[in-house]
């Protein structure tokens, strides 16, 4: 168990650097799988999704070795398709792993990845384009044998925007023979970080940007190196825990233009905001307003990842606020803790409704999951007196050093980790 203890009501004053994108850099590192050659990230972020990552990597026969932030995948010796059941069911978007173990080894073994606490999580769209591009799937209780001695190039008109079964209909269609057309492809902004990647390795793709991808097969790909983009789901927390508990932050490296959706319900909350390309400043000072209604949309729209963060911030905005999550069934797991701290919260089905009230208490809190773990340490930080944000290691996978980087900004936060497996 980590226990955060956090000391709020103090306002954050500072500038940090984010670090690089978690939801880019996994995609990328199975991409990796896809050339006898080896593949080095810069800005790699130092977080359990990742050494798990690494973990299925050198189960396959990769060799990785990190240096300081930078990951190299050696995939010259790629001698087993098996994603071990125990790290697919600890992070199910191993299931990326599909399309890159089929460009590689033309077939893949994978336990079902379940749902999770946040939803049911269904892979239908990742395994119907599959087939269409040749794959043979055989679902048995426990894995599912996945077999495509030829991958062809498909037209795929994907019924809805998924980000991961763009990417692994990405990754199996570089190596496929023909051409692959996407059509309502996800537009997220790690789908052209992929294929900036995959390019580097010698792929064809043409990404239009509006939901068309078009890839051309290659008989092979090459090594390649880059630098991973910043982390705008990190960023988009780190601003919005300035707005939580008050103050002015700037975050060095964001991801250029990557939070527009944030910083538009930001300026509208009545918080100053300022991008620039080297960096985003926030300012809060005062009594701030509530956001009347918002939804959760695909990218451009607000990102489903910062609604539970933005709801920590709603608990003491002026007025009512409402927030239909539409990617998520059961996304306000944070939402359900928030009455602890004296927050008035009513959830019904798809909406949470806010009344804002001028002060919060600090209490025990449980974190579910990643994003809402996030969100009880930043209402912590907006609370007076001392929170307790109990995380069974679900924070860890995604932030690298949140509570070093808010006690850079001022924070009270001290952690301990009981863990026995860390
Ligand atoms: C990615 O998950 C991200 N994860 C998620 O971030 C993010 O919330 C999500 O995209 C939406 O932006 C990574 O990139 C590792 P989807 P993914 O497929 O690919 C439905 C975080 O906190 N769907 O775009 O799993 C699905 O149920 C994580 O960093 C199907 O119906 O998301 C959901 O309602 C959480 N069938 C919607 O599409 C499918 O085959 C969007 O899911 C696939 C998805």
């Amino acid at each position: 168990m980590v226990r955060y203890e956090i000391e709020g009501g103090r306002p954050l004053n500072g500038e940090l650097t984010v670090q690089g994108s978690k939801n880019a850099v996994l995609p990328m590192m199975a991409a990796a799988l896809l050339c006898r050659g080896s593949v080095v990230l810069h800005n790699c972020p130092r977080i359990d999704d990742v050494f798990c990552m690494i973990r299925i990597l050198e189960h396959l026969g990769c060799t990785v070795n990190w240096e300081g932030h930078t990951v190299i995948i050696d995939a010259y010796e790629v001698r087993s398709e098996t994603v071990p059941a125990k790290e697919a069911k600890r992070m199910r978007s191993s299931v990326i792993l599909l399309g890159a173990l089929l460009g590689r080894r033309k077939k893949a073994v994978l336990s079902r990845p379940g749902g999770c606490v946040i939803g049911e999580r269904p892979i239908d769209l990742h395994l119907s384009s599959l087939q269409k591009m040749g794959a043979d799937i055989r679902q048995e209780e426990e894995y599912m044998y996945v077999k495509a001695p030829v991958l062809t190039g498909a037209r795929i008109e994907l019924a809805k925007s998924s980000v991961g079964a763009t990417e692994n209909i990405l990754l199996a269609a570089v190596l496929a023979k023909g051409v692959t057309e996407i059509v309502n492809a996800a537009r997220e902004p790690e789908i052209p970080e992929l294929c900036r990647l995959l390019r580097a390795m010698g792929a064809d793709i043409e990404n239009r940007g509006n939901g068309y991808i078009r890839v051309r097969g290659v008989k092979e790909l090459h090594d390649a190196e880059l630098t991973v983009m910043s982390d705008r789901i990190v960023t988009g927390t780190y601003l919005l825990a300035a707005a939580a508990a008050g103050g002015e932050v700037t975050v060095l490296n964001p991801p250029w233009g990557q939070v527009q959706a944030l910083l538009t319900v930001l300026s509208g909350m009545g918080l100053t905001v300022r991008e620039t390309e080297e960096y985003i400043y926030v300012k809060r000072m005062d009594e701030y307003l509530g956001v009347d209604f918002l939804e959760t949309r695909p990218y451009p729209g607000f990102p489903t990842d910062l609604q539970s963060p933005l709801l920590a911030v709603l608990l003491r905005a002026k007025g009512k606020s409402r927030i239909r999550e539409t990617i998520f069934e059961s996304r306000f797991r944070a939402a359900e803790e928030f009455p602890k701290l004296g927050a008035r919260v009513s959830i019904d089905g798809p909406v949470c409704t806010v009344e804002g009230v001028p002060k919060l208490h600090g209490a025990r809190l449980i974190s579910h999951e990643l994003r809402g773990g996030a969100a009880l340490i930043l209402a912590g930080l907006a609370a007076d007196g001392r929170t307790m944000v109990e995380d069974k290691g679900f924070i860890r996978r995604g932030y690298e050093r949140m509570e070093a980087d808010l006690r850079k900004l001022g924070a009270g936060i001290s952690v301990t980790d009981s863990t026995d497996d860390r």
